[in-house]
């Protein structure tokens, strides 16, 4: 695979309904894990990896995620004139100055793969990194897009994360089959949206991570409605199987799935337990509320 994967695609177009009524109005990629909306912890991994142009694929109902990395004027200046310079710091780091942000809508929520799609004219012919939001990886070492970019470049393939699920989950997941699985990848044979678990190839599931092949638009531009009735990533993905290699990655790194409510959950606790100051309280109000009432 030729050329370094600078742009990063995100499809947050989606409706968020496991978290109405929140979602009403508030994105579900603005949720905060403690205090950062998840769509910044995927962005600062894009970052991490080597990409300089982010491609958020919205819809009209989407503001708050371009308003958020927009510049903030007038919080600027009154952070500027308390000489709250830490704070400044931080949400002018929200993105670098050296990234740039490019906003495309989506105009109709067709799916995932019609999503990636949107991406097209401003991604053009270079292999380049998809994140979905939802889906939020932990890891003490290197990010899991940056492990992804790193084998892709390696091995010249295109790579798509993966974890084992139990079997009775096949349902809620793009699953895959390989072969000469070695260490944490293998080359991916098959792979289904969303199987019943009888007819599931593996247990192994997609995780939204993926560095693809520019030549995915071009299968995208041909592929029907799959499961859902939507434009699956996972039927282009499949079509490009027949021409090209692809490797399943089992990435380093703990995922949460942030697109259920106990997915939050748990990735608040991961992350407070994971912050020096919050730590200690953390544990405390844990012991606290795990106590019998009484
Ligand atoms: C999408 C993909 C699926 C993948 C999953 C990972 O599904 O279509 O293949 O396994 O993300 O989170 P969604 O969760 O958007 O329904």
């Amino acid at each position: 695979m030729s050329g370094r994967v600078r742009c990063a695609v995100f499809p947050v177009a989606g409706l968020g309904t496991r978290f109405l009524p929140a979602t009403k109005t508030v994105p579900k990629e603005m949720l905060p894990v403690v205090d950062r909306p998840l769509i910044q912890y995927a962005v600062d991994e894009a970052i991490e990896a080597g990409c300089d142009t982010l491609v958020f694929v919205t819809n009209r109902y989407k503001h708050a995620v371009a308003d958020y990395f927009d510049k903030a004027y007038e919080l600027e200046q009154k952070l500027e004139r308390a000489g709250k310079s830490e704070l400044l710091a931080m949400i002018r780091d929200v993105l670098p100055r050296q990234v740039r942000a490019v906003f495309v809508t989506q105009a109709e929520a067709l799916g995932l793969g019609h999503a990636v799609l949107c991406a097209r004219p401003v991604v053009g012919d270079q292999p380049f990194a998809v994140l979905l939001p939802d889906d939020l990886i932990w890891n003490r070492g290197p990010g899991a897009t940056r492990q992804l970019v790193e084998l892709a470049a390696r091995e010249q393939a295109s790579v798509v994360a993966v974890q084992d699920v139990p079997i009775e989950q096949t349902r809620s997941y793009g699953i895959v089959a390989t072969r000469d699985f070695t260490g944490r990848h293998g080359e991916i044979r098959g792979i289904v949206e969303k199987p019943r678990p009888e007819e599931a190839p593996s247990t192994l599931a997609v995780v939204g991570r993926y560095v693809l092949q520019p030549r995915i638009f071009g299968l995208l531009e041909s592929t029907k409605p799959g499961a859902g009735g939507e434009i699956q990533l996972t039927d282009a993905i499949a079509a490009l199987l027949a021409e090209q290699r692809i490797l399943a990655y089992r990435f380093e790194g703990r995922r949460f799935d942030c697109g259920s409510r106990i997915g939050l959950i748990e990735a608040t606790l991961q992350y407070a337990l994971d912050d020096e100051s919050l730590a200690g309280p953390t544990r405390e109000l844990m012991r606290q509320a795990l106590r019998p009432a009484g």
